[in-house]
């Protein structure tokens, strides 16, 4: 029997612009979490470091997420909103972590793979180990979900693997301090519904990102409508118009990329949409998903305009949200290093 508090954590880097992937894959999944679960929703500033970030680049991109944040409905009251760099212990217990994974399991990382690519030797080792800073960010709060994007299930596997080392190297002394010996969750990746992985407007088989060299790849959340209309219109498709069913999107990246960010915008399933649009060419259903498009996003960037408009506010937002996250930090942290043997704890 686990005895965790249902907790939600999740993160998302202030580096770059945020885009559909992100908004769908993520903060939209977000928002109704709010009313059944204690929420903490961070800016991760220490992750964004581990590539170059330019210091006035940051410090703007962290205000512009937090706003993203609020504009999409994230309440401060009922969730706690901070940036990672305001609550040291979660750079404490990564340290801990660090030294509880294995290089073989961080070497097998798909995104360190990819980021790094064949040009390791001069990545920042904050690049390699990213994911045990990720795994402290989740356990410090003993969070027992993580709504996340398709991209991040390997980090979260690896997330469950530094928890049960843990608690497996430490089991003789969680029992001798009278601790449980689940000392920390199997935490769930939250991953299900349309949209956990939105591909390139360019190629259907590349994940939107924020990193690609095409601004036309990606929708960004502050695009204007002009702008999102013309992306999706020159968005790469073939020349078949809808099939009727999901089966025939297969060997469609593009075609299927489309129907699911509709699906996702409209809180429909693909069948629905399929259904709907069967037949239809991209003539009439690209102007569709455009106007549904505008229609959700531009609202989301009026509001991020208005908070963003008075960054006093969103400062003192993450202060208030750090204050209140140091709280479980902390506790969890006493008693962390109490059970890895440091004199003073
Ligand atoms: P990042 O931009 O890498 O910090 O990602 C922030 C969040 O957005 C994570 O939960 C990712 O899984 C999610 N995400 C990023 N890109 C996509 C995408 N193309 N489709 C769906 N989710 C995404
Ligand atoms: N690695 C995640 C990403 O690139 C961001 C992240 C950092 C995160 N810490 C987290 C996501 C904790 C969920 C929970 O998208």
């Amino acid at each position: 029997m686990s005895s965790f508090v249902p907790r939600i954590f999740s993160g998302i880097q202030p580096s770059g612009d945020l885009h559909l992937g992100n908004y769908l894959g993520a903060i939209r999944r977000f928002v109704p979490l709010q009313q059944s679960h204690d929420c903490i929703y961070c800016v991760v500033d220490m992750h964004a470091i581990t590539v170059w970030q330019d210091p006035a680049d940051l410090h703007r991109s962290t205000l512009e997420l937090t706003a993203a944040y609020l504009a999409a409905g994230l309440d401060p009251k009922r969730s706690i909103i901070f940036n990672q760099s305001q609550v040291i212990e979660h750079a404490e217990l990564a340290w801990i972590f660090n030294c509880v994974a294995r290089m073989g399991w961080l070497n097998r990382m798909t995104q360190w793979k990819d980021k790094a690519g064949k040009n390791s030797e001069v990545q920042s080792v904050g690049l390699f180990s990213y994911p045990s800073l990720m795994a402290a960010d989740i356990l410090l709060y003993k969070a027992t979900g993580v709504p996340v994007g398709e991209d991040q299930k390997q980090h979260l596997e690896l997330t469950r693997d530094i928890a049960a080392k843990f608690n497996n190297d430490f089991g003789p002394r969680l029992k001798e301090l009278g601790l449980d010996a689940d000392y920390f969750p199997m935490t769930e990746p939250l991953i299900s519904g349309p949209a956990t992985r939105i591909m390139s407007l360019r190629d259907g088989t590349k994940k939107m990102s924020k990193s690609d060299p095409s601004d036309m790849s990606r929708i960004a959340l502050t695009d204007d409508a002009e702008t999102i209309t013309r992306k999706i219109k020159k968005a790469k498709t073939d020349a078949e118009p809808l099939p009727s069913e999901v089966a025939g999107l297969k060997g469609r990246p593009e075609a299927e990329n489309l129907v699911d960010i509709y699906a996702a915008l409209a809180d429909m399933s693909k069948d629905q949409v399929l259904r709907e649009f069967g037949g239809v060419g991209f003539g009439t259903f690209k102007p569709a998903l455009a106007d549904l498009a505008v229609a959700q996003l531009a609202p989301i960037a009026d509001d991020m305009r208005r908070y963003l408009a008075d960054k006093g506010e969103i400062e003192r937002v993450l202060r208030d949200g750090a204050g209140r996250a140091r709280i479980i930090a902390a506790e969890t942290m006493r008693e962390v290093r109490k059970i890895v043997g440091f004199v003073g704890a």
